[in-house]
């Protein structure tokens, strides 16, 4: 039996992708009980296996063909910058990549000082200041609750995915400039894509059928 297997990202993604696969008339049964600690949930009868895995990862399992598809936010994409072809915008996880900070850091930005910048997405970070806006910047690498960054003067701004902006708010911070605008995507694996390009063309056509972008 030849499995398609799709790495799905844990979490909010995770249950949106499934949502989308069902209305595609995928079913995804195995991955209903909630109590479980298996990883990996293989469904014989359509020939699927799905796996949850940590954002940051998905592209890495999609590169080396451990997965074939995956979903995984734009963010994380452009970050991991992994070879993998980029097949659907999927119309879900819609955010914004953006420069925040307290008001004070607006002048820093628009008369290029070399600022500090905190940010989970070091390359995004360094792309944005270096190549597009052509300014040299301290950029500095944090795993999470990366709007602390400008409260304890650890950094001028923040480089974060922005989606309802209540973190920002509650923290007396607000969107300063905007990267790039975000969503999940499915990606595939470049030899999948030849190998398994019956099963991965369908999957394809199905999921765009029923996306609401
Ligand atoms: C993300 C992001 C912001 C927040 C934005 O953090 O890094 O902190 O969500 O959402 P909002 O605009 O709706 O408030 P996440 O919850 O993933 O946790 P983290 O800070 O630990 O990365």
């Amino acid at each position: 039996m030849q499995y398609l297997t799709i790495a799905l990202t844990k979490g909010r993604l995770a249950k949106d992708t499934v949502s989308l696969l069902e209305k595609a008339g995928y079913s995804c049964d195995v991955l209903r009980d909630k109590t479980t600690r298996k990883l990996i949930f293989t469904d014989e009868e359509q020939g699927l296996r799905f796996f949850l895995a940590k954002g940051p990862d998905v592209p890495t399992y999609v590169e080396y063909g451990a997965a074939d598809i995956g979903v995984v936010g734009s963010d994380i994409i452009m970050e991991e910058n992994r070879r993998a072809y980029e097949v659907l915008d999927l119309g879900f996880g819609k955010c914004r990549m953006c420069v925040a900070g307290p008001e004070e850091a607006r002048s820093l930005l628009q008369h290029h000082e070399m600022i500090r910048v905190a940010s989970k997405y070091p390359n995004i970070a360094r792309d944005y200041f270096y190549n597009r806006k052509h300014q040299t910047v301290d950029i500095i690498k944090l795993n999470g609750s990366v709007e602390l960054g400008p409260i304890v003067d650890l950094s001028d701004v923040i480089v974060d995915i922005v989606e309802t902006g209540s973190t920002l708010y509650q923290n007396g911070l607000a969107v300063l400039e905007e990267v790039c605008p975000i969503s999940a995507r499915m990606i595939v694996n470049q030899v999948s894509m030849q190998m398994k390009a019956q099963k991965v063309r369908e999957l394809i056509a199905r999921l765009r059928e029923v996306r609401s972008l």
